[in-house]
């Protein structure tokens, strides 16, 4: 197992699923790409209030493995934002946090690929807490993908297949290295986990909110903390 955080009033990792972009625009009469703006624009005070908090780990679930299926207008403006949000890196360095993607990257455009590069080298020495962007995420291809690698390993000898516990599988994760992950918050009053950390949400607490992700701040991420706090966690104990 790796950490636990069992019993602290601050999560170590901490995810959110960024939903209701789409409505947010709609109940508007805007197009879906306006939801998506202000739902980028409404992730910079909710990473800056989980640093002050001291949270280590905060994961973003920001376009899944199933999202190539919507159009792709609305693809090419997430990516525009993803983007736009990988240039301004430079104000999260400013608060020490490193940022990562996690999921597939070879899928993306390759002069997107070397800007993720670009960003996670310079941003590598940042100690004040990690946040990872999860694009072209599944939790299934994470697990396929850290499959393959040990498999690798044991094809090239250096890994016997007695050696593969959870330790050993966790450490071919997107995730390896992190801490456990606490708590999942999910907007938009849907109630279900989408291909996200399927792994890593094994003894996470599941916070659901009827707010649209663009509506999202700061207050709401405190009023999700005070909902786990007042959770019983018992990891399969009494
Ligand atoms: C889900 O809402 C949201 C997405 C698939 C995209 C999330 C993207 C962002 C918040 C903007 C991009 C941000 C960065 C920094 C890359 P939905 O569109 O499915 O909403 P709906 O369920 O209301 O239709």
């Amino acid at each position: 197992m790796q950490q636990t955080n069992a019993g602290a009033a601050v999560p170590a990792h901490i995810a959110i699923i960024l939903d209701g972009n789409g409505r947010w625009a709609k109940r508007r009469g805007l197009p879906r790409s306006f939801g998506h703006r202000q739902g980028a624009k409404a992730v910079e005070p909710v990473v800056l209030r989980c640093r002050e908090l001291g949270v280590q780990s905060l994961t973003l679930y920001a376009f899944s493995t199933e999202n190539w299926s919507r159009p792709a207008s609305e693809v090419d403006e997430i990516m525009r934002l993803l983007r736009e949000m990988l240039q301004s890196a430079e104000r999260y360095r400013g608060q020490e946090i490193q940022l990562r993607l996690i999921g597939d990257r070879s899928a993306l455009a390759p002069d997107l690929q070397q800007q993720i590069e670009q960003v996670e080298r310079e941003s590598a020495s940042c100690t004040g807490m990690i946040l990872n962007m999860a694009i072209n995420y599944g939790g299934r291809e994470e697990l396929v993908h850290a499959a393959r690698t040990l498999a690798r390993q044991v094809e090239e000898g250096i890994l016997s297949p007695e050696e593969i516990d959870e330790k050993r599988l966790a450490s071919a994760l997107y995730t390896a290295g992190q801490p456990e992950l606490d708590l999942i918050i999910r907007p938009s009053g849907e109630k279900r986990l989408s291909n996200f950390l399927l792994w890593q949400c094994a003894y996470a607490e599941f916070v659901f909110m009827d707010i649209l992700w663009p509506d999202f701040t700061p207050a709401d991420l405190d009023a999700a903390l005070e909902e786990y706090r007042q959770r019983d966690r018992r990891f399969g104990g009494i």
